[in-house]
C-alpha cells in the first residue's frame, strides 16, 4: 500500500497517475508507504538473496520485475587507502558490479517494472551516459522502445555504446544535460513516453537499496556514507530508505549523508555551504567527471533536506583529485571505477585531511560505475603498452634492462 506524495505540500496523488511533480504547487514527488501496516520478517528477509528484491515490501512493483538480477553489489573493506588516511573503517560500495556496470540498474528494473505495469508502451530519459545504458538493458528487457537524449560529446564511450547496442533510439543534442532533460521532458509532457529520469518517483524506490543493502552487510549503520552527486536522486534515495528502516524499527540511528561534485559542477555544495535555502544553478557545468557534469541538479531539494536532516555535508574535487583517486582504487585496492564514481573517495580524502570527518567514522562511500564505462579517460591516463618484437630476448630487455 502506497501513494505518491509531494515532498512540499503534501498533496496525495494515486499510484497510477503519470505524474512528476506536484501539480498543485510543481514541487518533487516521493513514494510513501503505510509502514505502520507493512509486515516485514526480518530474518526471512535475510535469508533471500542481497539484490534489490530482497527489499520488495518495500518496492512498489506488484508483479514479477523486469529484472537483469540488480544489486547485491560487493561491499570492500578500503584497507591500503584507509590505512594511509588513518580511517581504518573505510569501506567501498562497488554498483559497478551491477548489470550494466552502474547503479542506475535498481533504478531501472523498479522503473521499467513500472512502466509496464501502468501500461506504458514506451520510455525515455536523458542522460549523461549511465542512465541511458541502463534504460536501454531494460527496456530491451522489458521489450519496450526507448529514446534516449545525451549531450553530444560529452558521454563516455562505454556508455553510448552500451545504449546503441542495446537498441535505444540515441538522440545527441548540441547543449549540455540540463537541456537535454529539459527536452525530454516535455517530450514526454507531451507525447506519452514514460520519464525515466530520476524526477520519477518510482525510479528512486530501486535506488534506495543501496543503502538497505550496506546495513545488511555492514550489519549495522555507518556513520557516514558518500555519495558522488549529479542530479542528486541517489543521495535522496538511500536517504529515504535509511529513514524507512528507522521507521520500521530496524536501526535507530541516520549516517551522515554527505554529497561530493566536481569543483567545475558544485551546485549543491555551494548551498550547503552558504547555507541557501535552495540550489542555484551552475549555468555552464564542466568536469573530466561526465557523469556528474549537471549545473541544475532537479532533486537537489531532496538532497538539501538528506544531508541538512542527518548533520552531513557536501564538498567539491578537483578533476586532479579525482584522477589520483580513480588510479589509487585500480593500485591499491584492485576497484575499477569511472571518474565520477572516484570523486566519493577523493572527497573522503579531502574531507578527512580538513579535520571535518572524525578518524574514528565508519564511512561507506558509494562507488557509482565502473572503470570499463570511459575507457578513454583511462587510456590518456596510463603509459600505453610497450610493443615489442616477438623474442625472448625483446621480452627480458623491456622488463629487466
Ligand atoms: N555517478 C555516476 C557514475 C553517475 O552516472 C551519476 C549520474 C552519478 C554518480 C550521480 O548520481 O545524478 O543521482 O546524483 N548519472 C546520471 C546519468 C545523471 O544520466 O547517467 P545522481
Amino acid at each position: 500500500m502506497y501513494r505518491i506524495v509531494c515532498v512540499n505540500c503534501g498533496a496525495e496523488y494515486a499510484p497510477e497517475e503519470i505524474l512528476y511533480r506536484c501539480t498543485r504547487c510543481d514541487h518533487l514527488l516521493c513514494v510513501e508507504y503505510d509502514l505502520d501496516s507493512i509486515a516485514i520478517d526480518r530474518a526471512a528477509w535475510m535469508r533471500r538473496p542481497l539484490s534489490v528484491w530482497r527489499y520488495r515490501e518495500l518496492l512498489p512493483v506488484s508483479g514479477e520485475p523486469v529484472s537483469l538480477q540488480e544489486g547485491g553489489t560487493p561491499l570492500y573493506h578500503l584497507k591500503r587507502i584507509g590505512e594511509e588516511l588513518g580511517l581504518p573503517e573505510l569501506y567501498a560500495k562497488h554498483e559497478g558490479m551491477n548489470p550494466t556496470g552502474s547503479f542506475k540498474d535498481r533504478g531501472m528494473t523498479v522503473g521499467v517494472s513500472m512502466a509496464m505495469q501502468l501500461g506504458m508502451k514506451s520510455v525515455a530519459c536523458a542522460s549523461t551516459g549511465n542512465t541511458s545504458a541502463s534504460l536501454a538493458a531494460y527496456a530491451a528487457k522489458g521489450g519496450i522502445p526507448a529514446v534516449v537524449i545525451l549531450p553530444a560529446g560529452k558521454v563516455a564511450l562505454g556508455k553510448v555504446a552500451q545504449a546503441l547496442m542495446h537498441g535505444a533510439k540515441v538522440i545527441a543534442i548540441r547543449d549540455n544535460f540540463d537541456k537535454a532533460l529539459e527536452m525530454v521532458y516535455s517530450l514526454c509532457l507531451s507525447h506519452g513516453l514514460y520519464l525515466l529520469n530520476s524526477v520519477n518517483p518510482y525510479r528512486l524506490e530501486g535506488q534506495k537499496t543501496i543503502g538497505l543493502e550496506t546495513i545488511d552487510q555492514l550489519g549495522g549503520v555507518p556513520d557516514r556514507m558518500v555519495l558522488p552527486v549529479g542530479n542528486a536522486g541517489n543521495i535522496s534515495a538511500v536517504h529515504k530508505g535509511l529513514r524507512e528502516l528507522r521507521h520500521l524499527g530496524f536501526i535507530e540511528d541516520l549516517p551522515m549523508m554527505t554529497g561530493i561534485q566536481a569543483a567545475g559542477s558544485r551546485p549543491v555544495v555551494d548551498a550547503v555551504e552558504q547555507n541557501f535555502p535552495e540550489v542555484v544553478p551552475c549555468a555552464d557545468p564542466e568536469t573530466i567527471a561526465t557523469a556528474i557534469r549537471i549545473g541544475a541538479p532537479v532533486n537537489a531539494e531532496k538532497a538539501l533536506a538528506a544531508i541538512r536532516q542527518t548533520g552531513g555535508t557536501a564538498a567539491s574535487v578537483t578533476d586532479e583529485e579525482i584522477l589520483a583517486m580513480q588510479r589509487d582504487l585500480a593500485r591499491k585496492e584492485g576497484i575499477g571505477v569511472e571518474p565520477a564514481s572516484a570523486a566519493s573517495v577523493a572527497g573522503v580524502k579531502k574531507l578527512a585531511e580538513a579535520g571535518v570527518i572524525d578518524r574514528s567514522e565508519r564511512i561507506v562511500c558509494v562507488v557509482t560505475g565502473h572503470l570499463l564505462k570511459d575507457p578513454e579517460t583511462v587510456v590518456k591516463q596510463c603509459e600505453p603498452p610497450i610493443e615489442i618484437d616477438a623474442t625472448q630476448e625483446s621480452l627480458l630487455s623491456v622488463l629487466y634492462s
